[in-house]
């Protein structure tokens, strides 16, 4: 039986990962999944699954030397597949410390964890070990132009403080597999959305204020592109990278899904009047007069754009949900998990919205 290590597991990728890996390999494979529980990981994305016998919950930090090797001691570890990061940008600028020691410092100790379980005394590593470190698009910086997109080639341009920490992360891998040829991939992959997205990011908050007849708020002018995927996609591309991916190799995952905000405010809008039945008195509440510009993020990158012909072309991965389809069932799931958002946007989140948008 194959033993997997996953980081981050209850957070929002991490969460639909091991939902994707229990569907489909089912008992053949052990997850052990380490999260911190930051304000971002939550143990309700994953009740479907804490009472099967191969999978097992570890609070933990991947900053924690002692943990993470007590892990790799206890458990014959197979894959790592490292999402624990702190992922908001917003979050970023204004407090990057935490941005730093999580996703850098915690990915050397990560690495340097994975490399004295799996290395063997002439200094190569046991077959078959492999870890996934699974970053971002935001590295490669900002595109303006229509038709130009990122590339593995294309030269790491971060810019905020959340993309340097994950170049960072990304180095280190890198300096890794250089240095040691210590068995891993990276996937730089855009921007998701689905079920158990936190409601600090675009898609979830806007749906959550939209139901509730709050303001929309639209950083600058709204004409900044992202490159949507849904997760289950993403999910599915770490799985296909891990088992047909040439080693030490980088992938970009992307689905050619580029809109701008306020492209995608307004299909969130549209498609909530179409889903809400007339009973429903939310349906009055939704409307496009709800949409509010307001001040800009700070350095806030113009354009992402994904070239998935590498991992089209030597893995065969594509993306298979429509942004129309995604977008419903990401809708879907937040109608039917009413109890889920009021429960992360109880406390701690009011706080945090009432700061980040001077809402007091
Ligand atoms: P998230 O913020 O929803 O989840 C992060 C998880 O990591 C949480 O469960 C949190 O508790 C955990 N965590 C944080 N610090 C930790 C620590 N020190 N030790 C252990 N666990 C810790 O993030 P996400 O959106 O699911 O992103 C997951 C990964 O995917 C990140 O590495 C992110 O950079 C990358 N990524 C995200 C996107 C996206 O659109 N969300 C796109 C590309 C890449
Ligand atoms: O590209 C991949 C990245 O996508 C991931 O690495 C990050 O972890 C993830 O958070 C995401 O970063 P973005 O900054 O692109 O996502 P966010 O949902 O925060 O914002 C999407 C766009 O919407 C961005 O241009 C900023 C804008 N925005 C965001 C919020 C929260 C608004 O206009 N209003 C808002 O309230």
């Amino acid at each position: 039986m194959r033993t997997y290590l996953v980081t981050g597991g209850a957070g929002f990728i991490g969460s639909n990962y091991i939902h994707y890996m229990f569907k489909k390999y089912g008992d053949e494979i052990r997850i052990i999944n380490l999260d911190a529980l930051t304000y971002a990981g939550n143990l309700e994305n994953l009740k479907e699954v804490e009472g099967r016998e191969n999978y097992t919950f570890i609070r933990g930090d991947i900053c924690d030397k002692d943990t993470v090797s007590s892990i790799f001691a206890q458990y014959d570890i197979d894959r790592v597949v490292h999402f624990a990061a702190e992922s908001h940008v917003d979050r970023s600028i204004r407090n990057p410390e935490v941005f730093v020691q999580t996703n850098v410092l915690g990915t050397a100790v990560m690495l340097n964890c994975a490399k004295q379980a799996w290395e063997l005394p002439d200094g190569s590593f046991q077959e078959g070990k492999r870890f996934l470190h699974v970053s971002t698009d935001e590295v490669y910086g900002s595109l303006e132009e229509e038709g130009e997109y990122f590339y593995e080639t294309t030269p790491y341009d971060p810019h905020s403080p959340y993309s340097a920490s994950k170049a960072g992360s990304d180095m280190l891998v890198k300096a890794y597999m250089d240095t040691y040829k210590f068995p891993a991939n990276i996937t730089n992959c855009s921007n998701n959305y689905g079920p158990y997205q936190f409601p600090e990011k675009l898609i979830p908050l806007i749906i959550n204020n939209a139901l509730q007849g709050k303001k929309l708020p639209v950083y600058g002018d709204g004409k900044n592109v992202r490159d949507w995927l849904y997760v289950e996609d993403h999910a599915k591309a770490i799985d296909m990278v891990q088992e047909k991916g040439r080693l030490f190799e980088t992938y970009n995952v992307g689905g050619h899904n580029e809109k701008q905000n306020i492209e995608i405010v307004n299909i969130i809008i549209e498609t909530l009047q179409e889903m809400l039945p007339e009973s429903d008195p939310r349906k009055q509440l939704v409307s496009k007069e709800l949409i509010t510009y307001v001040e800009d993020r700070k350095g806030h990158d113009r354009r992402y754009a994904i070239a998935p012909d590498k991992i089209r072309e030597e893995i065969g991965w594509e993306p298979e949900t429509m942004f129309k389809e995604g977008i419903r069932l990401t809708i879907q799931w937040f109608f039917e998990h009413e109890d889920w958002m009021r429960s992360v946007t109880s406390g701690d989140y009011q706080k945090y919205y009432e700061e980040m948008y001077n809402t007091k």
